[in-house]
């Protein structure tokens, strides 16, 4: 029996209803795209304070501020080993996903704390599509008026690109993915998608129309691996978060480009365990597979491909310098920090370091992958 939706996931599912009356069957990336990010009703528009103790889930950012300084810190040494950019500019820090704006907070009031010269030097740019979220940000950055920019995409980034460190936290596992299923008798790929049953959403096959080599690339499936896939075996392809790497790398004209958040390699996507995909619905801390529930109402993420990140950040011509444990990369940075003053004592600083780093928290199940771009010749004689 469907149970009776929320009113706000009950006007969501109306639209819904009616984009699949319209246009037939939604392709389950719709329906995430629309679920998160309907301007009215989506899950990422309502509110600002879905995440944390009091939300539906945590991240990095809600554990409290050292995570901001320990990035901080370390995006003070790789900004030490940049060129000054072209022209005099500013050195810039860009972050996407930036959400109610508190990592920004955090790395800001670092950098004017610890480092204020480079404070000073430093330009703090915020990539945000929707307007509502801007003005969260501005909110939270009140102290920080003047010194952050806002672009609603990478097409308003200054030319001739960004000098500094781009950056993005859990950004990507909430892009909308295409979901697929394997059709053991036929030997094919089908994609799953969404159709009205009554008042309920119920799941349907459509047929796939793209070539699966040019979804599932750069892996390529291994024909002894589809030969044992079961019959619907489920997983997921993230053509949006793909993309998107590949416009930040376009974006960088020199310095780093990184994001953290949870994920795997391409051929883990296909161990058995994970034969029903890795989306996941979240709310109130409590996770669920039932991924057409309450549209709107529930936070919607599936696993980051980092292989497929990481191939499209090489095609854009960046270096990969590491693709590690959160665990360790912030353990790397503290240890360096806490060498150079002394290690805090405050008991709640050790109570974050502990929950950003230890594997059975979030240590483990984060990754870190960082690329780069160095300076052209031509930009290093602009710079000097
Ligand atoms: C899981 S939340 C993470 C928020 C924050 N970075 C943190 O770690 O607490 C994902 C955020 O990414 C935002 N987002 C989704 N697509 C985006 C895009 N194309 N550009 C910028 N932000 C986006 C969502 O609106 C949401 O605020």
């Amino acid at each position: 029996m469907p149970t009776d939706p929320a009113p706000p996931a009950r006007e969501l599912a109306a639209i819904i209803r009616d984009e699949i009356a319209r246009t037939g069957a939604m392709p389950w990336a719709r329906f995430m795209e629309l679920a998160l990010y309907q301007p009215e009703h989506g899950y990422y528009e309502r509110a600002t304070q879905n995440i944390g103790r009091r939300g539906d889930f945590f991240t990095s950012v809600s554990v409290g501020p050292l995570f901001g300084e320990l990035l901080a810190a370390q995006f003070s040494e790789w900004l030490d080993e940049l060129p000054p950019p072209p022209a005099g500019g500013p050195l810039q820090l860009v972050e996407a996903g930036a959400h109610n704006g508190q990592l920004a907070h955090d790395v800001l009031a670092w950098f004017q704390c610890q480092r204020p010269d480079q404070f000073a030097a430093l330009e703090y740019c915020v990539l945000e599509p929707s307007p509502r979220r801007q003005a969260w940000q501005a909110e939270m950055l009140r102290a920080f008026a003047g010194k952050v920019r806002w672009f609603r995409g990478w097409e308003e980034m200054p030319v001739p690109g960004i000098s500094g460190i781009i950056f993005s936290n859990e950004l990507l596992d909430a892009f909308p993915v295409r979901r697929l299923g394997w059709d053991a008798a036929a030997a094919k790929w089908f994609e799953w998608a969404v159709r009205c049953d009554g008042d309920a959403f119920a799941w349907t096959r459509l047929p796939l129309t793209d070539n699966p080599r040019d979804l599932f690339h750069p892996l390529t499936l291994p024909p002894e691996l589809t030969a044992i896939l079961p019959d619907g075996f489920t997983t997921e392809v993230g053509p949006a978060a793909v993309a998107w790497w590949r416009q930040a790398a376009g974006a960088l004209r020199c310095g780093k480009l990184l994001t953290l958040d949870y994920g795997l390699s391409a051929l883990d996507f296909f161990t058995p365990g994970r034969a029903h995909g890795t989306l996941r619905t979240y709310a109130q801390h409590r996770s669920s597979s039932d991924l057409l529930a309450a549209p709107g109402q529930q936070d919607l993420t599936a696993h980051v491909n980092f292989t497929a990140l990481q191939s499209a950040g090489e095609s854009a011509g960046l270096r990969t310098e590491a693709l590690t444990t959160q665990s360790r990369f912030l353990t790397a940075i503290a240890t360096r920090a806490w060498n150079a003053t002394a290690p805090p004592t405050d008991p709640a600083v050790l109570r974050q370091f502990q929950t950003l780093t230890h594997p059975d928290h979030l240590g483990r199940s984060f990754s870190v992958l960082v690329q780069s771009r160095r300076p052209s010749r031509a930009g290093e004689d602009m710079a000097r």
